[in-house]
Formats: C-alpha cells, structure tokens, sequence
C-alpha cells in the first residue's frame, strides 16, 4: 500500500466544482489584482482569528519581512527566536539587517522555550519571534508576560498556525502582528504561494498595506517607504476562498488520523507528539522521535510509506546562519531533535487504513 506525504490534488478533486468555477468567475471577470476575492478574504481571515486586520501578501515569508519593517526593525537590533525552524524566520531578521539570536526549544513542544529567553535578553533586543511549530501555539502566555516585562515586540511565525488559539486566543493577538503561510502544504494552502499578516495595531496595518504595494501611501504614485511587491493574486484569494468552509472537516479528519497513531504507537519505542495544555492543534505535522530515525525511514520508504524530517538541520549549523550561533552544542534540544524526528503523513485525503498501516508498519519496526 503506498502512503502519500501529501495529496494536492485530491483536495482539487474534492473541490473541484467550486474552484473551476470561481478561477473562471476571476480569469473571465479581469480583475486580477486586489479584487473582490482578496477583500473578502482578507475579512474572512480577519474574523477567523478575531483581529482588527489581515493584510494578504504573496508569501509567509514576505508576511515576516513586511511586519519587520512595518515596527521598524533594522541594523543594530537583535530578533529572539529559534534554529529549529524553516529557513525563513531567521533569513527575514538577517535581510532587515538585524541579527537573530537563537534560543533552545522546549522538548515537548519544539517551539522557544520561555524558560530561556531572558538569558538571551540584552540591549539591543527589540523583539522575540516565536514559531508556532507543526499546528499548534507556542507557550504564548509565558512568552508575552517576558516581553511586557522587558518591553520588547512579539512577532508571531504563524506560517504553520492558521486556526490555532491558546485558551481561545488566537495567533496574532499575542503580539503585534502574526504573518501566516499559505504555501501548497499548508493546512490551507494557495494554488501556489501565499501569505497574511494580522494584527490589531492601526499603524501597524497601514505600514503593512502600503509596504505590500512598493511603499506607496495614501496617493496612488506617492511613496512613504521602500517597499515590496507583495500583493496575493485575485485568483489565489478565490481559489483560497473555497477551501475556507471545508477547513475544519479537514482538520477533523487529520485529528482522526493522529489519534489512530497515538492509539497505535502508545507505549511503543516512539516519542508520541504533545498538544499543550490550552492548546488546540490543526495537526500541521504529526512529529514522533525515534531513535533509529534513519533505520526507520528507509523502512517506512521499502513499505510505501512516505515520511519527512522537519528539520534535518538546525539554521545554526548552516553556513550562512553559522555566525550567529555559538556552534555544535549550543543548542543542545535543537541538535537532539533534528537526529530524531521524523514527521509522518497526516494529510485529510488519507484513509483510516493508510494511516493504519503506517502506524501498525512503525510499530513493529521500532517495537
Ligand atoms: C515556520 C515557517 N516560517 C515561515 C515560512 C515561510 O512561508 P512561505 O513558504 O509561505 O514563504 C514557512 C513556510 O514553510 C514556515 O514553515
């Protein structure tokens, strides 16, 4: 039996009535740019997460660059956040001209553990950014009450968090300002790449809005900052647009599917993922820890199984982020993590039994 890491064009199939007929509504109708698609969405993605505004963009990364320049981040400033991540966190401080200073993550969550940031706090700190790792948030409330303390901005990598709160609060409103990814994989994925920032800062918002557009102000042709081109395609709104009321079937189904691998794989040899206390989790990613990981994912590979390593390497052992970490053994979770985690499928267009055998297949591998 093969197990796909991923299905996209399932999700096609599934929805394929309404989004052949809203790609031609927008291709027939011309307006490609900033349409009626891009507003509603942005509204709909604004109430999802109870913020003042969603500003769209064409990427999560864009989401964080534009938010950076948006409260004014730059050279001589240091960014809090974490190397076990994709690329694009730390790649966004490094392009603002500022330098990231990387914590530990917590063992359970593999998001920044609170616990040792205010050791990493100097100066010139003016922000933490904390990645909400795999679907779900990270210890918000302990992160915030640092940040209020020390004065300092929270910019929230929500690029894997779209639909997650802690206690019901949800990405976006635990600092100034969330950038979301709507990048294929994702839980809600763009035909293509895409992205939003939210936030509840009016300031902030208008620096968002006209960065998005090179910078320009209130008058068409006037510019207040240098900016981007960064606008969400008219079609990629849309196309979006008929994913938004299946969501929260989809996740559904990849919380049933995450519960046939606890249930299977309890008390096993496997490191079972957490969902912390006041959590909810979109189960982006379904992440166990072995110790075998390699062994085992050429196991998996011989069955049919399809399984990936977020992330194989933390960001401060490559070369271009290597500079601003303290080398082998500084970050010590971080580095144990990467040698052992191993994300499985978890997709909404698996069946019950794929996921079966995936985990019942782990299962006897690993014993
Ligand atoms: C944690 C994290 N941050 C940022 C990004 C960047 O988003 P995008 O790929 O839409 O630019 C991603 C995307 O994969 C991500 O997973």
């Amino acid at each position: 039996m093969r197990v796909p890491f991923y299905d996209i064009k399932a999700q096609y199939d599934e929805l394929q009535t309404e989004m052949d007929r809203v790609v031609h509504e927008v291709i027939s109708g011309g307006a490609y740019i900033m349409g009626p698609h891009h507003k509603a969405f942005e509204e709909e993605c604004a109430a999802l997460h109870n913020v003042k505004h969603a500003i769209a963009v064409n990427s999560g990364t864009d989401a964080l660059r534009i938010i950076m320049d948006a409260i004014g981040i730059g050279a001589g400033d240091e960014v809090i956040t974490t190397a076990f991540t994709f690329v694009a966190s730390t790649e966004t401080i490094v392009q603002t001209g500022a330098t990231p200073v990387f914590v530990d993550i917590d063992p359970e969550t593999y998001c920044i553990d609170p616990a040792k940031i205010e050791a990493a706090i100097t100066p010139k700190t003016k922000a933490i950014m904390p990645i909400h790792l795999f679907g779900q948030l990270s210890d918000v409330k302990a992160i915030k009450a640092i940040a209020d303390r020390h004065n300092l901005q929270i910019i929230e990598d929500a690029a894997q968090a779209f639909g997650c709160h802690h206690d019901g609060t949800f990405a976006g409103n635990w600092g100034i300002a969330a950038g979301f990814s709507f990048y294929v994989t994702k839980n809600l994925g763009a035909c293509g790449d895409g992205g939003m920032i939210v936030t509840n800062d009016d300031e902030v918002a208008a620096n968002c809005k006209s960065l998005r557009i090179h910078g320009m102000g209130r008058e068409r042709y006037y510019y207040d900052h240098v900016g981007y081109t960064s606008r969400l395609s008219e079609l990629n709104a849309a196309y979006m647009r008929t994913k938004l009321p299946v969501l929260d079937t989809w996740n559904d189904r990849r919380a049933k599917f995450a519960q046939i691998y606890i249930d299977t794989l309890q008390g096993s040899n496997v490191k079972l993922p957490i969902v912390s206390s006041g959590n909810n989790t979109t189960w982006h990613q379904f992440s166990i820890q072995v110790d075998n990981r390699d062994a085992l994912q050429a196991h998996l590979k011989e069955q049919g199984i399809d399984s990936m390593i977020y992330y194989p390497v933390p960001l401060h052992f490559h070369e271009p982020y290597a500079k601003y970490g303290q080398g082998k053994g500084s970050l010590p979770v971080t580095e144990e993590v990467t040698d052992k985690i191993l994300n499985l499928p978890i997709h909404p267009h698996l069946t019950e039994e794929q996921v079966k055998y995936a985990a019942e297949t782990i299962k006897s591998f690993v014993g």
